[in-house]
């Protein structure tokens, strides 16, 4: 089932988000749902704030990333991104090592607005899969980016916190029409701020 998507300036998506146990109901049914929903939103990420549930889950699929770097075959950035598929649950990240470098990221969440952020090149991270599985795992490149990403969300972080005054102030206006939903997009979203007149 496809979710709708909570878009900026929802305060779901500024909370930091709580641990579930495997007693959490129906934890498979929504994983599926998630996966489904980043799917159609052609996303490579999305952390449960983003369906507005305040948990943390995300899930990540980096494989349209591959598709996008085909030209690009000894980017090392890119390495084993393709069928990067992963469940992460209750995560932490240990460490960030290594130096920054600018990515151009963009968010479900903030449809038609990406933007320069510089984060680490290197994470450890412990997480438990969909099966309860624990893990302790280095990422780098584009996986690390990702999950990067992903992991703010839980942490009720948005890319757009992490630029420059400048530059929030040069698309404030675009993040409030997103609020009210005065955007284009082309999957469901759920927008915090009514239309008036409507
Ligand atoms: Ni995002």
């Amino acid at each position: 089932m496809i979710l709708p998507i909570v878009a900026y300036g929802d305060p779901v998506l500024k909370r930091k988000a709580d641990e579930i146990d495997s007693s959490y109901p129906d934890l498979q049914l929504l994983i599926d749902n998630m996966f489904e929903t980043m799917y159609q939103a052609a996303g490579v990420g999305l952390a449960a704030p983003q369906i507005g549930k305040s948990i943390r889950l995300f899930v990540v699929d980096g494989s349209p990333f591959a598709e996008k770097e085909e030209d690009e075959e000894d980017d090392p950035l890119a390495e084993g991104i393709d069928g990067f598929k992963k469940v992460f649950i209750n995560p932490v990240i240990m460490e960030e090592t290594g130096e920054e470098w600018a990515f151009n990221e963009g968010c479900l969440s903030i449809p038609k607005i990406r933007e320069d952020v510089y984060r680490k090149a290197k994470i450890r991270i412990q997480y438990f899969d969909e099966n309860w599985q624990k893990h302790e795992e280095i990422f780098e490149g584009y996986k690390a980016r990702i999950i990067q990403h992903e992991y703010d969300h839980i942490e009720g972080i948005l890319f757009t916190d992490k630029l420059s005054p400048i530059r929030r102030k040069l698309i404030s206006k675009k993040l409030a029409n997103i609020s009210k939903g005065i955007v284009s997009v082309d999957y469901k979203m759920k927008f915090p701020v009514a239309k008036k007149g409507r």
